[in-house]
């Protein structure tokens, strides 16, 4: 491990791009059940490019709506608050997640597909299970690999040696870190955390590889990481010759899950992501 190294991924994760301007603001709004829907449908009709996407989406056969619509007004009002926050937010990412990332096999649009599936998955997985007070899953798993974005460069420069201990069973985030120092979770993590974003979400982001270490607050994580297992078993997000993980059994205990729960949510996440065919294609 290069000392060196390590100050520079971490000076980057300083330069990262901040959170889009409209999620930023659109973002806090999920927390506040209280925030008007004139305020959301405010902060999205005068940005049209994502009006007309929002639009476009909303009329997708992902919500199968009976009926045409042709405003936010009429989304806001159709899809609820939360649904339509969750949309716009995942637009507004599109941007920055769509770029090719080097060092996990990532192409372009590559890492954005595969946020999406474990977003979709973990949306499934808070409905199955009926769990309440977990609105804010949905962006965890949307941005559970974002630190990808910062370590693909220097993943890439030591993948010989990440390649050659995952060759001996250990999973690719546990090689990053002897390698490197660091883990694209941890790095992730960090840049949430400069986004000022909740620490529920930090640590969802921070553990979805390795759940029992997170202490408290670990909802989320318990949620991101099953959901990434889940699209990680449908062969979504899978570095090199990486093995496919097992969930953590404390976690599964935790959700009341066993393993024939997960196929079954990685079979609805794929029906699911047919729907989304537009969205992730465009
Ligand atoms: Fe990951
Ligand atoms: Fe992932």
């Amino acid at each position: 491990m290069d000392p060196n190294n390590l100050s520079r991924i971490l000076r980057q994760v300083k330069s990262f791009p901040g959170m889009p301007t409209t999620a930023a603001k659109l973002l806090p709004l999920l927390r506040e059940p209280d925030s008007s829907s004139a305020r959301i449908e405010d902060l999205i009709k005068y940005d049209p490019g994502l009006t007309a996407n929002l639009l476009k989406l909303t009329n997708s056969a992902y919500f199968g709506l009976p009926s045409r619509i042709s405003s936010v007004r009429q989304a806001i009002l159709l899809l609820g608050r939360k649904r339509l926050l969750q949309l716009v937010t995942t637009m507004c990412m599109s941007g920055l997640m769509k770029k090719s990332v080097p060092g996990y096999d990532l192409p372009q649009g590559g890492l954005w597909r595969h946020s999406v599936a474990v977003a979709v998955a973990a949306d499934r997985l808070v409905q199955s299970l009926k769990i309440t007070q977990a609105d804010e899953v949905f962006t965890a798993a949307l941005l559970h690999d974002i630190g990808k974005m910062v370590l693909g460069d220097y993943v890439q420069g030591d993948l010989k040696g990440i390649q050659e201990m995952v060759a001996k069973g250990i999973s690719f985030d546990v090689a990053e870190y002897v390698v490197l120092g660091t883990n694209h979770a941890d790095i992730g993590a960090r840049i949430l955390k400069s986004w000022s974003m909740p620490e529920e979400l930090v640590h969802a982001v921070a553990w979805h590889h390795d759940p029992d270490q997170c202490k408290e607050n670990c909802r989320l994580s318990d949620l991101v990481h099953v959901a990434n297992i889940a699209v990680r078993s449908i062969g979504s997000g899978m570095t090199g010759n990486d093995s496919s993980p097992e969930a953590s059994s404390r976690v599964l205990a935790r959700l009341g899950l066993d393993p024939s729960g997960i196929a079954a949510l990685a079979e609805q996440t794929v029906q699911e992501m047919a729907k989304l065919a537009d969205l992730l294609n465009g």
